[in-house]
């Protein structure tokens, strides 16, 4: 008979596998939203191996968000060059801005985020599970594809985009996954990294193999599907 997808499976195989990065917080320890945020954003169009060594130094430049926002936005262009896509450095600066005039706290719910410069229903939803520890699925391109095979939905992107969304969002009505959104989602974004890859998927190695509709049927590899151009 099929199975569902289990959060405690995945958070089971996370706990193993968890990749470290400077953005992370420790096990068992928060995150600290103004890393967070400012991974996200470089992360939008950008790898996670592109995106370290920027990471970096801004975090030397800027310890803060406040000494973001006090900065020259010259400066803050020049550390941000070569990560392309510019008006994201603009609205990482003006979003700054906005965060010092309240205090330097960022707000914690996905609403109030959302009311930021250069943050989207993706990034809200990332900084709010992540950061805040609230009970949201971010659905990047990863999550996407993980959602698109576990329940085998073979009707083509972009089409098929909200209800992809939707059933990812039921990914965490699970009593395992509302005890620990912050790693649900980080470990979402890592089954998508490493092993529900977008060609050849290691699905020996998933946590969810049994559960996916996909692997059983065969078409784990070739979904999500994608309309002619
Ligand atoms: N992609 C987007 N956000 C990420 C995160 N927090 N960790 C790894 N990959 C990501």
């Amino acid at each position: 008979g099929s199975v569902l997808p289990s959060a405690a499976d995945l958070l089971r195989w996370y706990d193993r596998h968890r990749r470290t990065l400077p953005w992370r917080a420790l096990p068992g320890q928060s995150a600290d939203p103004y890393r967070v945020w400012l991974s996200e954003i470089m992360l939008q169009q950008t790898t996670v191996a592109a995106v370290i060594p920027y990471f970096e130094r801004f975090l030397d430049a800027f310890p803060d968000v406040t000494a973001l926002a006090r900065a020259p936005q010259d400066r803050v262009m020049a550390l941000w060059a070569g990560l392309g896509y510019y008006a994201r450095a603009r609205n990482l600066h003006a979003c700054a801005q906005a965060v010092a005039e309240n205090g330097g706290r960022f707000p914690d719910t996905v609403a109030g985020l959302l009311e930021l410069p250069g943050i989207g229903p993706y990034t809200a939803a990332a900084i709010a599970a992540i950061a805040f520890g609230r009970p949201v699925v971010p659905v990047d391109g990863n999550v996407e594809r993980v959602t698109a095979r576990l329940f085998a939905m073979t009707d083509p992107l972009p089409g098929s985009r909200k209800a992809i969304a939707r059933q990812a969002m039921t990914l965490n009505a699970d009593k395992a996954a509302i005890a620990r959104p912050s790693d649900f989602a980080q470990a979402l974004f890592d089954l998508g990294a490493g092993v529900c890859t977008p060609r050849a998927p290691a699905c020996v190695l998933c946590p969810w193999r049994e559960a996916c509709a996909g692997n059983r049927q065969g078409i784990a590899a070739i979904l999500p599907r994608r309309a002619a151009k």
